[in-house]
């Protein structure tokens, strides 16, 4: 069998992930085409990858009506261009893995679900937090019937100095800030291990009392490569939800880019009737057993790590692809996740409850 040749549009920072995931399955993909807006980073990720100069383009409709061979394709662009590329892609015939958010709100999301459907294509959604091992852990804990009944979740995602400039802040690019770059993530996994439940409503509130940080260089957790002195920055720096299920279960949010917190963190606690789990620096797990509290912990390391994850999420898409695996983050879920960030935004909005 040839090997799937493999497309990447907007090459920017999170698109090396997806190249070395896909330089790690050399059997089954051959890197082949880069597309990217920006002149100088295509060139850059060009020569640093050997895509050869007549395979890398400034426009994605030139790519894919030039190579129709491409069999798949990842979409890195900044959140705005998600749908349009992801659906250019479906339409010319490719299996698209696009990254997180799934779209701008779920709207686009859904002519996103609608064109692959159309299609008959896979589109898988970057929600990589699924394919670490904390995650799988827990899965299996969830399978053996550890949590019982998991009726309340905290989803948190802070940092104190954390907005990455370039677009991130720019609402017109990115649809919003924390809730829309790392509420996703922690939200979808709280949401995934709990058994992917429907949302119902939503209440929310958003701020923006401190801004970007820009004065303070210490400690940026994640630096957009277009990161500038006079970026836009009209997001919110905060927010905090409530996320109604429609089997009852709750999941509270909180994150930010910005906050006066000594403890910034990306963490979920999931809490059942039987069991409870914190997934953060490490994993941890709590239950009563034989009439005593117990806490328990691992000796091997189940904790996130950010490349390998990268790698399972591209294994994940290529076996998909390849009819070896079950899609493990279908576009209806990431339907569903973009419902709950509209009503986010929309509760925060009017002061309401939203529901979905
Ligand atoms: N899964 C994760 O942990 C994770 C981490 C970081 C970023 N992301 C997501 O990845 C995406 C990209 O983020 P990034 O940090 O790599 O940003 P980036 O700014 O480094 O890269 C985005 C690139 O897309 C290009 N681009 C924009 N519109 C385009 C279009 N229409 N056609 C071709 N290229 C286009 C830009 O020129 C830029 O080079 C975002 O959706 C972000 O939310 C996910």
């Amino acid at each position: 069998m040839s090997k799937l040749k493999a497309a990447v549009i907007g090459v920017g920072g999170i698109s090396e992930c997806h190249i070395k995931g896909y330089r790690q399955l050399k059997d089954d993909v051959e890197v082949y085409a880069f597309c990217d807006i920006n002149p100088d980073r295509l060139k850059y990720m060009g020569d640093t990858f050997g895509i050869p100069e007549e395979r890398r383009y400034l426009d994605k409709d030139e790519m894919l009506k030039a190579h129709p061979e491409i069999d798949i394709c990842s979409v890195c662009t900044w959140n705005s261009a998600h749908a349009e590329c992801t659906i250019a892609a479906l339409n010319a015939g490719c299996h698209v893995i696009c990254e997180k958010p799934m779209a701008m709100n779920g709207e686009e999301a859904r002519a996103m679900k609608e064109a692959a459907d159309r299609n008959g294509k896979l589109l898988m959604i970057g929600f990589v937090r699924r394919h670490g091992r904390d995650a799988k852990t827990l899965i299996d804990f969830v399978k053996g019937g550890f949590f019982g009944d998991m009726y309340y979740a905290k989803a948190t995602y802070v940092r104190r100095n954390g907005a990455p400039g370039g677009w991130f802040g720019d609402k017109s690019r990115s649809g919003g800030g924390p809730v829309i770059d790392l509420g996703v993530h922690v939200i979808d996994l709280c949401k995934y291990i709990m058994g992917n439940h429907k949302p119902v409503s939503v209440y929310a509130a958003t701020f923006d009392k401190i801004g970007d940080r820009r004065h303070l260089e210490e400690s940026k957790a994640w630096v957009s490569t277009g990161r500038a002195k006079n970026d836009i920055f009209d997001v919110e720096d905060f927010a905090t939800a409530l996320i109604r299920f429609d089997n009852g279960a709750i999941i509270s949010l909180e994150t930010s880019f910005s906050l006066n917190t000594a403890e910034p963190r990306a963490e979920i606690e999931i809490y059942g009737d039987k069991g409870g789990a914190k997934l953060g620096d490490e994993v941890t797990m709590a239950s009563d057993l034989c009439g005593h509290l117990v806490d328990l912990s691992f000796p091997s390391n189940k904790n996130f790590v950010f490349e390998e994850s990268f790698d399972a999420e591209i294994k994940n898409f290529v076996d998909a692809v390849l009819g070896r695996a079950e899609c493990l983050a279908p576009a209806a879920d990431g339907v569903s996740l973009m419902d709950i960030i509209d009503a986010i935004y929309k509760s925060a909005a009017t002061g309401s409850e939203v529901k979905i």
